[in-house]
């Protein structure tokens, strides 16, 4: 990345000096990932990381939901966002209200929501997941039945692995939700000893044709793991450009779908956000405490 190096120089002095971290999904651009970022990860290894930031502020390189768990997990620091329009499909499509309405129709059913979600609707569940932990997150709460949400692909992968009742969301992803299960049996036709792998977050008829469901953080162990000579990965494009950029013999067939939330962070909104320490995330201190205690049985469940 050379003509970018001036940037990245100077993020990485502004951050020393502003005694600032940058937390990064699998899903921002390889020169994000690669070159910038102190801690990368899925979402749940993101939120365990900010548990341990000894850093002042962190610079949350992800969605707007990211940013405000790092925030939930550290109150006393400063978390940015370089922008804070970065938002997410899954997040957007559930308030809190609509929780409340969920627990009267469902008296007494425990629910559980996906981080991808915000700090308000956290305030209002029993305990948060992510795609890395939500089938062993379901079963923690020892009920019959669980309402899980915004996903609703999400809910019919758990509901395959366990049983558990599921009682679903409408919310989809806008990135997976694209993906075909046609498109990935052309790829196959094309060449049979192709490995397929996607995310979670896809239709049932796209995880059908897969040879591996799991989050991004999963899917990664997966390619380090099995070095596949030719592999579609289901999920985000810049997953595929990451992984890369790690292991190039492994031959990366198209297709992806961009996420345009993820896609809003770049270098030159990093820089800005380090040198002008906006945009804060902020919380209502009393939503928060709420919201971090779903959180925290997350993180804690790992332990
Ligand atoms: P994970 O990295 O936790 O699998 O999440 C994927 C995603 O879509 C995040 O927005
Ligand atoms: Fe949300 Fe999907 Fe983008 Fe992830 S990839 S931030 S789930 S819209």
């Amino acid at each position: 990345w050379p003509l970018m190096a001036p940037t990245i120089k100077a993020i990485n002095e502004l951050k020393k000096a502003r005694n600032a971290v940058i937390l990064a999904h699998n899903y921002q651009a390889p020169e994000i990932f690669h070159c910038v970022a102190d801690i990368g990860g899925d979402s749940l290894q993101l939120a365990v990381e900010a548990t341990k930031v000894k850093a002042d502020t962190i610079v949350q390189c992800g969605v707007h939901f990211m940013a405000e768990t790092s925030k939930l997990l550290n109150p006393d620091k400063t978390v940015l966002i370089p922008d804070p329009r970065a938002g997410c499909s899954l997040a957007a499509s559930i308030a809190g209200a609509d929780v409340r309405l969920l627990r009267g129709k469902f008296p007494g059913v425990p629910v559980v929501a996906y981080v991808n979600t915000s700090a308000e609707v956290k305030a209002e569940v029993d305990i948060c997941c992510t795609s890395s932990n939500a089938v062993q997150v379901v079963e923690s709460l020892n009920a019959p039945s669980v309402i899980f949400l915004p996903d609703r692909y999400l809910a019919t992968y758990v509901a395959s692995k366990t049983d558990v009742k599921i009682i679903a969301w409408k919310g989809a992803c806008e990135v997976h939700e694209r993906f075909t299960g046609e498109e990935l049996r052309a790829f196959r036709e094309a060449d049979p000893t192709v490995q397929i792998i996607a995310h979670p977050e896809c239709p049932p008829d796209v995880l059908a044709e897969a040879d591996f469901t799991g989050s991004t953080a999963h899917m990664i162990n997966w390619v380090r793991n099995k070095r596949p000579r030719r592999l579609v990965m289901i999920t985000e494009c810049s997953m595929a450009d990451n992984v890369r950029a790690e292991l190039p013999e492994v031959e990366m067939l198209r297709p992806c779908n961009l996420c345009p939330h993820m896609k809003r962070i770049t270098l030159a909104n990093i820089l800005d956000s380090l040198l002008t320490l906006r945009e804060e995330v902020t919380i209502d201190p009393a939503l928060a405490e709420r919201a971090r205690r779903s959180v925290e049985r997350m993180i804690n469940l790992k332990n």
